[in-house]
């Protein structure tokens, strides 16, 4: 059977992994186990990261990093976040591994050689956070897609002749319609390209942290032209490579389908390369209705609710409860009510049920099959969920798969094999045991690219020993559970949760969580973060710090320390206290003396730069921006404390 390659997006490293990037990675993983069970062979994930260009420059200088350090330690959260929730990822492709820079630089000679890039000077507004130009933007407008200012800049780069692909582009939509699903976002694209196509900028100068174009200082690549090729780079290139080029599939997120629907082709185009099979941009995921974003503070991470509810119960709740393509909404109440009803009640009862029972009755062993006809039904189970998979809609396919739920927990009761046992029925018991048996095998099948580790667990219950892994969809016929295979202990794979302690559960792990990141990152957390996690102090931890008012008597710049002031602050003590304070870029040693301060009075004292520091001073500490020393309104004497 052929290959089948897919990828995810090559996520930027300005910001640690969230649930918007885990949402993604997840419907490409559930993608892989469903292309292996339809018999492609080898499967390849590939994902990575975006390593390049100003906003990570940035991101790294406000963590006080270098880009390297920085790249390296971001990257890393991703790779690790893939492995806590257990993605099969195969290929993990960094922008920054040398053997991508090699890549690039042989897709620019390709399209150079052919005539496509040229030399030309730019000046005009720049969006840092999108990476983007915006010609239509004047200066001091903000960036039409972000809303952020654009930047006015001018360059001399190597430019793309995007507008000799126009025509070629849409000839091509209109004779692959499947190329870019959903059918909505292919019919933005046409009218986008329809609009006329401008040639694109694919160098840099004003950029350091860049792949440089070869003999050509100071230009560096382009992050787009860049961060496209990796999807060759993970696979050895287009070339010489594996043979898994072309990508079967680039799975997205809507808002950058323009590069990969419009720019990817004609890049490919230019240098001779086949083009990708597919292209598929699912929609935004919205917590509680809101945009997620970080200044929002409203976003969400994977780890916390794994190890609260597991990875599956995230995995089935983003793919049921988002109809794959359009933007859903992600709520902490919705989740757990969807793992109670759907799979503790559902899957995880109808699977308790029939194994405990197998037991009781036939000690543990698959009793032989009668005359009941559920095969009809589960045949259209299987044709309808495995159509619904191909199109790639999750919901539709696991809607399905639970309609027959509901069908069995039916037959269930209306058979009531533990009055079947009590009256006698033995063959009617038999047949009952056998067919929820082997619907339950079905079933178990069928929900493994959704939730492969709960699956693999009943699976193992239901006696088989090979993995799930292996199976294909030609095994899931009706009547394929053998009779007699002994079946191992019932135990519950979804254990019921309590709403309320759940959720406290999921947000206490998030703001732990983001703490983690955030201190990873070099941002100092919001205080609401630990508050939310539960790390609130009493009255008596409170007293313990010792805050009084003080005076400044002398300040002074400190030695090869451009942001430390040495001062002598009188606290009402026999001695003013000596402190050193990171507040000299934001006051001037003169403006201190005489001024009112709030001192932590009991803090141990410590040596910085070879000056002793007997307390610290207060002051708001803002993100990005200067120290603002506290003091008060009114006068106050030397030496009151603070309760
Ligand atoms: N580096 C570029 C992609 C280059 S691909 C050659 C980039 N990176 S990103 O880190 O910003 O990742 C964007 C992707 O993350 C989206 O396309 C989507 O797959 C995922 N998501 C990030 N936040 C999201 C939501 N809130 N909701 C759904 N997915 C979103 O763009």
């Amino acid at each position: 059977m052929s290959k089948y390659y897919l990828t995810t997006p090559i996520y930027y490293v300005n910001a640690a992994p969230h649930i918007g990037h885990t949402y993604t990675t997840i419907a490409a993983d559930a993608i892989k186990r469903l292309k292996r069970m339809q018999g492609y062979e080898p499967v390849i994930l590939a994902t990575g990261t975006d390593e390049h260009g100003q906003k990570i420059e940035r991101a790294a200088a406000a963590a006080h990093k270098s880009a390297q350090k920085f790249t390296d330690l971001i990257s890393n959260e991703f790779r690790q976040q893939w492995k806590t929730l257990d993605l099969q990822i195969d290929r993990f492709q960094r922008t920054t591994d040398p053997k991508h820079a090699k890549v690039v630089q042989g897709l620019f000679d390709r399209c150079l050689k052919s005539g496509y890039v040229y030399k030309g000077s730019y000046t005009g507004q720049y969006c840092v956070f999108d990476e983007l130009y915006v010609s239509e933007a004047k200066p001091g407008d903000p960036c039409p897609d972000c809303g952020r200012p654009t930047e006015t800049v001018t360059e001399e780069n190597f430019y793309f002749k995007l507008s000799a692909f126009g025509d070629r582009l849409l000839k091509f939509y209109e004779d692959q319609p499947d190329f870019i699903q959903p059918e909505s976002r292919r019919n933005e694209v046409i009218a986008f390209v329809k609009q006329g196509l401008k040639d694109v900028s694919i160098s840099r100068t004003t950029i350091k942290w860049g792949i440089p174009v070869a003999n050509e200082s100071p230009h560096v690549f382009y992050v787009w032209f860049d961060a496209l090729s990796t999807y060759l780079t993970a696979v050895g290139g287009a070339e010489a490579g594996e043979g898994l080029w072309p990508a079967d599939l680039h799975l997205i997120g809507k808002e950058i389908l323009r590069f990969h629907a419009v720019y990817w082709p004609a890049f490919l185009w230019a240098a001779d390369l086949p083009l990708p099979k597919k292209l598929f941009a699912h929609g935004w995921l919205l917590f509680e209705n809101d945009k997620m974003s970080k200044s929002k503070g409203n976003m969400v991470r994977a780890t916390p609710i794994k190890e609260a509810l597991g990875a599956d119960a995230l995995r089935y709740y983003l793919l049921r409860e988002v109809v794959f393509g359009q933007d859903g909404n992600f709520s902490y109440d919705a989740l757990v009510q969807r793992y109670n009803s759907d799979l503790a009640n559902g899957l995880g009862n109808l699977a308790t049920r029939t194994l405990a029972m197998i037991h009781q009755n036939y000690s543990g062993k698959v009793p032989s099959p009668g005359s009941s006809d559920m095969a009809g039904q589960a045949k259209t189970t299987v044709e309808s969920t495995l159509a619904a998979y191909e199109r790639l809609e999750f919901s539709k396919a696991l809607e399905t798969i639970w309609a027959f739920i509901g069908v069995l927990d039916r037959f269930i009761v209306e058979r009531a094999p533990w009055n079947l046992a009590k009256s006698g029925d033995t063959a009617k018991l038999a047949d009952t045991l056998y067919t929820a048996a082997e619907a339950l095998r079905i079933v178990t099948a069928l929900v493994y690219p959704v939730i492969p580790e709960s699956a693999a667990k009943i699976w193992a219950q239901l006696g088989f020993r090979t993995p799930l892994d292996a199976i294909r969809t030609a095994d899931l016929g009706w009547g394929k559970l053998a009779a007699g295979q002994e079946i191992e202990p019932a135990s519950g794979v979804f254990p019921r949760a309590d709403v309320k302690t759940m959720i406290e559960k999921m947000k206490e792990g998030e703001a732990a969580e983001l703490v983690r990141q955030q201190t990873l990152m070099g941002v100092v957390p919001p205080p609401s973060a630990a508050a939310q996690a539960g790390a609130h102090i009493t009255i008596d931890d409170f007293i313990k710090v010792d805050l009084r008012v003080g005076e400044v008597r002398t300040a002074s710049a400190v030695k090869g320390a451009d942001k430390l002031l040495h001062l002598t602050v009188d606290i009402g003590e026999p001695q003013p206290r000596s402190i050193v304070a990171g507040i000299a870029l934001a006051y001037k040693p003169e403006a201190l003396v005489g001024r009112k301060v709030v001192i932590v009075a009991n803090l141990a004292p410590r040596k910085l730069r070879g000056l002793e520091s007997q307390g610290m001073i207060v002051a708001a500490s803002l993100e990005g921006g200067n120290p603002v020393l506290a003091g008060f309104l009114e006068d106050v004497p030397i030496g009151a404390r603070l309760k």
